[in-house]
């Protein structure tokens, strides 16, 4: 790692533990089915003093129509602690992406608020990452320079840096040697990696990712799902937590620490569930399936 940020980044870690957060954040978090919006775990994980790393509280949010106000969430509370993967779900239109981009900076809610490390977030921030849900990469940019073109905010970095560090995050995203290939000539999977590539280069804290895998074919899919996880686990990594939309419940059981289920529009959390599954997941263990039948039921 060559970019002195991330490289900050990166020693002021304490090492990843493997398949989720510390024993002493599990220790203090409640058992499945206990867990709830507003009386969740960040009370108790403040008192042990460690936070949480992104913290939202009581968010409300409106979008004005001619009609009059359309409310869209409703005192949605949640919390992403270190080493955390937490999934976040619910019916289409109850505000999952809308709830995404309040938490990156890009929609202020009308009431309640975020924050990162205890900060209230009115901005985006370098220190979180989104992957949008319709990624568009720039089709007459190549790999290289749509990475390079995520990087325009960093007036401190010469122009070769910049190269260096998309460089670097398109190696980590598994597309080596694909630098100067322009999206036309990319499958679906890798124009994912690109925009995986394009967040990972800002060497952020939090990656927020909106149905990253939703527009994959399965088996591509699965095996980015794979990587994806393994490239977030790795203690190399500057990511400390991540926040996934998703729709598909088996992702969910196979990826996530922890899962919010939203209610249809206007979207308040109906459950906090912690998976405590041992890594690897085995998806044809029953314990699995037992768990994809119970998020089935939050949903149904
Ligand atoms: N900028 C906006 N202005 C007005 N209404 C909006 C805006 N953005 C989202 N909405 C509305 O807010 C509601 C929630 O949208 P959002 O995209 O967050 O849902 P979602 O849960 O991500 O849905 P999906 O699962 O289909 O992606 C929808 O009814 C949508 O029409
Ligand atoms: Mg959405």
């Amino acid at each position: 790692m060559n970019n002195p940020a991330r490289a900050a980044i990166l020693t002021a870690r304490l090492p990843r533990v493997t398949g989720g957060p510390s024993e002493r954040i599990r220790a203090a978090q409640p058992t499945p089915d206990q867990v709830g919006s507003s009386s969740g775990p960040s009370g108790e994980l403040l008192q042990s003093g460690e936070g949480p790393i992104v913290d939202v509280e009581h968010v409300n949010l409106s979008f004005r129509r001619e009609k009059g106000e359309m409310q869209v969430l409703v005192d949605v509370s949640l919390s992403a602690y270190k080493n955390e993967y937490v999934a976040l779900t619910g019916p289409s239109g109850c505000g999952k992406s809308t709830l995404l981009r309040i938490i990156a900076g890009l929609t202020m809610a009308s009431t309640g608020m975020v924050k990162f490390r205890g900060q209230e977030i009115r901005e985006p921030r370098a220190e979180l990452a989104m992957i949008f849900q319709n990624f568009v990469l720039l089709p007459w940019k190549t790999s290289l320079d749509n990475v390079v073109f995520g990087l325009s905010s960093r007036n401190d970095l010469a122009d070769l840096e910049k190269k260096k560090i998309a460089t670097e995050a398109l190696e980590d995203a598994g597309l080596g040697g694909f630098e100067n290939v322009y999206p036309g000539e990319l499958s679906g999977g890798m124009k994912q990696r690109v925009g995986i590539a394009r967040a990972l280069a800002l060497g952020p804290q939090v990656l927020l990712m909106d149905e990253p895998f939703s527009a994959l074919d399965n088996l591509t899919a699965d095996r980015l799902r794979r990587e994806i996880y393994s490239l977030l686990m790795n203690p190399t990594s500057s990511i400390q937590t991540v926040i996934m939309v998703s729709h598909n419940v088996e992702e969910i059981v196979e990826l996530a620490d922890r899962v919010v289920v939203l209610s249809p529009r206007p979207g308040h959390v109906i459950v906090d569930l912690k998976i405590d599954l041992p890594r690897p997941r085995n998806k044809k263990s029953d314990e699995f399936m037992l768990w994809v039948d119970k998020l089935y039921s939050y949903l149904a």
